[in-house]
């Protein structure tokens, strides 16, 4: 508790740094029912040429990568110690990267990222999209799972809107801020920012995760396409 106080308290690269040695064993890094449910059905869409892990981290969607690329795989993130701990486990290059200003040309042919979004503020966006448009080439996909919203009134809400709730509050009175929101990334804005930034939009259920009671997907691929 006192480790993840002192990280709450930090920058999210800083944050994150400290983290790193134990990230693998936290709920935060992407559970592999995901990573394998979206390998499931990206490879549909494949295979691919070279392909980019955007916020890597410790380079769990990096390994996704690898089994859908047929030429290499890069992983950028913020974290130098994520980078590292990611180094010691996956062969893929490994770049210390900010995903606004991105230090690539247009050399992707897919770029994927788990897990990340709630780190970027909604007005970050649509710079973010725009950058993932400029490195990739025409026809490249950039894909990512969209969880479904919890029901409301359920656990899975209010834990979301608590912690929300507790971030801005936290992040009003200290600084540095510590940018991670559940609620801010919808997919109706989403799919519109997308298609600004030039994409086509297209969503795969990922059945291996089931469908909520209403019918609908537990989560879904992402799959936009650059025009
Ligand atoms: C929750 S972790 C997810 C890591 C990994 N993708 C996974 O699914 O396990 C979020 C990652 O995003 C990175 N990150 C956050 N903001 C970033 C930014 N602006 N540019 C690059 N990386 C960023 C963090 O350093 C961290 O490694």
């Amino acid at each position: 508790m006192r480790e993840l106080a002192v990280q709450a308290l930090s920058s999210v690269e800083r944050g994150y740094d400290l983290l790193a040695p134990k990230f693998d064993h936290t709920p935060f890094r992407t559970p592999d029912v995901v990573l394998d449910a979206v390998a499931e059905v990206a490879r549909g869409l494949g295979p691919f040429g070279r392909g980019l892990d955007l916020c890597c981290g410790t380079g769990a969607g990096t390994r996704v990568l690898r089994r859908l690329c047929r030429d290499d795989v890069v992983g950028v993130d913020l974290s130098a110690g994520m980078l590292a701990v990611a180094r010691r486990h996956e062969d893929a290059v490994w770049v210390r990267g900010e995903a606004g200003t991105l230090p690539f040309g247009r050399v992707f042919d897919v770029v994927a990222s788990f897990g990340a979004f709630g780190h970027f503020r909604p007005e970050e966006r649509p710079g973010v999209f725009a950058e993932v448009a400029r490195v990739l080439r025409p026809g490249g996909r950039f894909l990512f799972p969209i969880a479904a919203p919890p029901r409301p009134g359920g656990s899975g809400w209010w834990f979301q809107v608590g912690f929300d709730a507790a971030m801005r509050v936290r992040n009003a009175v200290w600084r540095p801020p510590f940018v991670m929101y559940y609620r801010t990334f919808r997919l109706a804005d989403v799919r519109a920012e997308l298609c600004a930034a030039g994409f086509d939009v297209e969503l795969y259920p990922l059945e291996a995760l089931g469908r909520r009671p209403d019918g609908a997907p537990r989560c879904r691929l992402v799959a936009a396409t650059l025009r």
